[in-house]
């Protein structure tokens, strides 16, 4: 049974039809929350829907919608026109990635992930984080950004700077909101198992790593993590690890270790 406390309340997740994004659905189902799932694959998005109100009696509305199509705020207008709903929780989830080398890689292929990673979560905060700050309860907005904005890695190079640029933004907003009743975190997550790897064209070369996390365990600790109003948070206690151990070595040493890790442990699918 669900828990009945956060009936009237509604997170809006941005990348819901798949990974991590598809378990914050089925968290804040849980948890008692309404629903608005964003993303572009209707097929998918419909089954979470029913499976989500099925499992926890809660409301989920799609919101099938391309970030990176033109009009993004005027879609959105017109989707909160039409529902009538006010969001209290607002994941900043979609994002992608591509796995190669800067000098081997396509530029439409650095350019649509600064489009997605850098431009749309940036959208996205710019619509909501006025419309959170007029509210008079508690709302928080999680960025899922990446370990490797702390670790940045090789072949995945413009990803990780565009995570970095994430982090980034989200440390400062969360400064400049302190006091108000807008709470903002970034999570940094290591490897997880989901379509992201694949489309990113990554085949690890272990395919049972140990290290992976799963999207449900992630979800539910960055939930956990979000609600205690931390500022960032790293799950696992591999990826903590490797933060406190990046920091030992020079700088150059750490990025190329990084690097050469990342080398050994997965190449391009053909
Ligand atoms: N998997 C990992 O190892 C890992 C590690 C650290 C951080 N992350 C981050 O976690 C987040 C979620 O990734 P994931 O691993 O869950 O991968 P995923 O399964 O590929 O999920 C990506 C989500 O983004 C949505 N999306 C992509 N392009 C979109 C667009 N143009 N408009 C609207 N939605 C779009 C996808 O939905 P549609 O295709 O249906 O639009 C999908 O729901 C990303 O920001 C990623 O960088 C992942």
């Amino acid at each position: 049974m669900n828990s009945t406390k956060n009936l009237a309340k509604w997170a809006f997740i941005t990348g819901a039809s798949s990974g991590i994004g598809k378990a914050f659905s089925y968290e804040f189902g849980k948890q008692g929350y309404n629903l608005v799932n964003l993303a572009r694959r209707a097929e998918n998005l419909d089954k979470i829907k029913r499976e989500v109100e099925d499992l926890y009696q809660v409301k989920v509305i799609n919101c099938q919608l391309d970030l990176l199509k033109d009009g993004l705020e005027e879609r959105l207008d017109h989707f909160f026109d039409e529902h009538k709903l006010q969001v209290d929780v607002v994941i900043n989830n979609a994002g992608c990635g591509f796995y190669d080398l800067f000098v081997d890689s396509d530029l439409d292929l650095k350019q649509r992930t600064i489009d997605l990673n850098v431009s749309a979560a940036t959208r996205i905060l710019h619509y909501f984080l006025p419309k959170l700050l007029k509210r008079k309860t508690v709302c928080h907005i999680c960025n899922v950004s990446s370990l490797s904005s702390i670790i940045p890695v090789g072949h995945f190079a413009v990803y990780s700077a565009t995570k970095a640029y994430l982090s980034s933004l989200s440390e400062v907003l969360a400064a400049e909101v302190k006091g108000s009743n807008v709470k903002i975190m970034h999570v940094n997550p290591g490897g997880v198992q989901t379509e992201f790897l694949d489309k990113a064209n990554q085949e690890l070369v272990n395919k049972n790593n140990p290290f992976m996390d799963s999207p449900e365990t992630v979800a539910r600790k960055t939930l956990k993590a979000l609600f205690k109003n931390k500022r960032r948070y790293v799950p696992g206690w591999a990826n903590k690890l490797s933060v406190l151990l990046f920091k030992i070595p020079p700088k150059n040493l750490a990025i190329d270790l990084a690097y050469r890790t990342m080398q050994k442990n997965a190449i391009k699918k053909q």
